[in-house]
């Protein structure tokens, strides 16, 4: 069973009953008013230095908290005292660890609320995006506790022809450093989090800098759990501080989730130090495609299109940024496309009727804006336009757009946002599609919409992507049911969510007995 005795997935909230939706509401609202700080956790006791002000991207003048990141003393400290613990959370049994990822799961479900306002406040969420950050958090904690039971709890025996007893253990590495992104700032960060630690490694976690105040609730929430407080320290702080994190020679490991150009910085790192040899984890960006033949259903696929290039105003690395679709019915599509984005609503993410909040932060936004600017010069024609809501004013807002270009080969890299591209393709160029598709390096995820079985099966057969979805969106992989993560410049596997994921942050032991 995918998460132990009597379990299933995590309790989710019905966002269309008032009955649900009020009380959530009301201990959002308090919650997002307590005036939230946050600072470096070294052996469980928050550590002084300046503060800055943590400000809600939906409106720059309301302040969340405050934020203190993390000096080289501080990295030295947690590093001393998470060396120190490694081995003797090695050796605690598998049982007892996941026993404190299993109470993780049932805190966070307690305490939704806040940890949806603060996903909504500190990082721009919408509810339903709020909702499924805690569930998906939820997930891998209940995931990786029964994973850890599995396959961490006793030897493995290896019967063979030697005549001698052999087995294979797996144990903790040592001291793992867990270095996550903004966009799912507690799914992902609690992730890496508690794999590093059901597989029984000693953890330094460096959230986002811009969403520090959840990587802190998480870690005290872990604390709570029973992680003891030497075992996982928070080392808050920018690219700097994680730098100097994968430079440490004391380290074992390294799970990092973020952009391509970072996870190529952390490699050079690791094979300039001196000391072990050490694994790289890295899950990284994607340049998604989805093919969409003249038999695919119009209402489900332009419904998918929006939820996959849309949702979470395109941050998610597995969104949709080039859609081809076929000739034959593409100025029908293209036309309920644009008319579907006409209806989006683009506001305070925490309001129930808006679609699509905030991007992060001002650099985000410089960053699509110059990006949609371009393409007003560049693209053959801008298909549709959502526009912004009367209250964004003070955000950094950015109203979804989609334009027709040629061919996925004119982006040059990952457009991190809610700007869709479409292009017109023969079905007889398939295979050149195709081509082009693998030819971006990128292989994250793939959708397919046609009603010809063998079309979609030779499409996901010829591209090279680790998720392809057929006949649906593109996005929300379910832990432990498509376990998630690329190939090629997305990511080095294995799969988050997924049955091997654990074995990465373990090494492998062999004991040979001569009986
Ligand atoms: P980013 O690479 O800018 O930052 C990610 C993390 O790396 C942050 O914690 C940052 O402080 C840290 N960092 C930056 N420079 C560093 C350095 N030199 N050494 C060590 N750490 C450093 O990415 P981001 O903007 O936070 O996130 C968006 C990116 O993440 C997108 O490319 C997206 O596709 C990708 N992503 C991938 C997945 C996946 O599962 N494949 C999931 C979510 C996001
Ligand atoms: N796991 C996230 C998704 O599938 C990134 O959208």
């Amino acid at each position: 069973h995918l998460y132990g005795k009597g379990r299933r997935n995590s309790r989710g909230v019905d966002l269309t009953d008032r009955r649900a939706v009020e009380p959530l509401g009301a201990a959002m609202q308090s919650a997002a008013e307590r005036g939230w700080n946050a600072a470096p956790l070294i052996d469980g006791k928050a550590q002084s230095g300046s503060e800055r002000k943590v400000m809600d991207p939906a409106d720059h003048g309301r302040q969340v908290g405050t934020a203190i990141w993390a000096t080289q003393e501080h990295v030295d400290k947690a590093m001393r005292s998470a060396s120190a613990a490694a081995q003797r959370w090695a050796a605690t049994p598998a049982e007892d660890r996941a026993r404190c990822l299993e109470r993780m799961a049932d805190l966070m479900e307690e305490h939704m609320a806040e940890l949806m306002a603060l996903c909504t406040r500190e990082a721009g969420k919408g509810l339903a995006d709020g909702v499924a950050e805690v569930r998906e958090a939820v997930d891998f904690c209940r995931y990786y506790a029964n994973r850890a039971r599995a396959d961490f709890s006793a030897p493995e025996a290896l019967p063979g022809p030697t005549g001698e007893k052999n087995e294979i253990r797996l144990a903790g590495r040592g001291v793992f450093v867990c270095i996550s992104p903004w966009n799912f700032p507690l799914a992902i960060f609690c992730g890496q989090v508690t794999a590093a630690l059901a597989a029984g490694n000693a953890v330094l976690a460096k959230p986002a800098e811009q969403t520090t105040l959840i990587g802190h609730r998480a870690v005290q929430l872990l604390h709570q759990a029973g992680i003891p407080m030497d075992v996982l320290h928070l080392v808050p702080g920018d690219g700097a501080v994680g730098a100097s994190l994968v430079s440490d020679e004391r380290i074992d490991g390294v799970a990092f989730t973020g952009s391509v150009e970072t996870a190529r910085r952390i490699n050079q790192t690791l094979a300039q130090r001196e000391g072990p040899i050490i694994p790289l984890i890295a899950e990284t960006g994607g340049q998604n495609a989805m093919i969409a033949d003249s038999t695919a259903l119009p209402e489900q696929l332009v419904m998918d299109v929006i939820a996959s290039a849309f949702q979470s105003a395109g941050q998610r690395c597995s969104a949709l940024r080039v859609l081809y679709v076929q000739d034959e019915v593409a100025d029908h599509i293209l036309q309920m496309l644009a008319g579907a984005m006409e209806d989006l609503v683009i506001d305070d993410p925490a309001w129930l009727s808006t679609d699509i909040g905030p991007v992060i932060d001002e650099d985000a936004q410089g960053m699509l804006q110059d990006h949609i600017d371009a393409m007003r010069k560049r693209a053959k024609r801008v298909i549709g336009e959502a526009a912004l809501g009367p209250n964004t004013g003070k955000g950094t807002f950015v109203a979804p757009i989609a334009f027709e270009i040629g061919g996925i080969h004119e982006l040059e890299k990952e457009v991190f946002g809610p700007v869709l591209h479409v292009v017109r393709y023969r079905a007889r160029d398939l295979d050149k599609v195709l081509d082009a598709i693998n030819a971006t390096g990128f292989g994250l995820t793939l959708g397919v919409h046609t009603r010809i079985d063998s079309t979609a099966e030779y499409i996901a057969s010829r591209v090279k992507v680790g998720n392809c979805y057929v006949n649906r969106n593109q996005i929300g992989a379910v832990v432990g049911v498509q376990p998630f993560g690329g190939e090629g410049l997305s990511g080095t596997g294995p799969k988050a969510g997924g049955p091997r994921y654990l074995h990465r942050f373990a090494t492998e032991r062999v004991v040979t007995i001569d009986t």
